[in-house]
């Protein structure tokens, strides 16, 4: 999913765009789970397989499960997990997520903002 949003710095405010992208994984009706596509590693955007039930990033095969974790590759933490909020518009439900950057190849998750 590509995120959009309006964004603001000390001198400009810009209209509403694209500021990221998420993978997301539906839990059930009221719960989804939210990761950054950006590797923890070195920050090349991680695919997902379908078919194995798998995130990989195909820079140096960093591969992860569905729920983030680390399953193989040279990576120091999972996939960075995003705050999200499940909220119901007018009978349709939508989902809020709270879009953070992170530190690149520490274990440590550390926001950037
Ligand atoms: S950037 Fe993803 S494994 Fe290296």
């Amino acid at each position: 999913m590509v995120l959009r949003d309006r964004r603001v710095d000390a001198w400009t405010r810009y209209p509403e765009g694209p500021i990221g992208a998420v993978w997301m994984v539906r839990r059930g009706d009221q719960q989804v789970d939210v990761f950054s596509v950006t590797c923890p590693h070195l920050g090349c955007p991680v695919e997902h397989l379908a078919t194995e039930q798998k995130f990989f990033c195909p820079c140096h095969e960093g591969l992860y499960d569905e729920d983030g974790g680390i399953v193989s590759g040279p990576q120091q933490r999972g996939l960075d997990r995003l705050e999200t909020r499940i909220e119901t518009v007018n009978g349709e439900a939508w989902v809020g997520v709270v879009f953070e950057r992170f530190e690149l190849g520490t274990q440590e998750k550390v926001s950037l903002g």
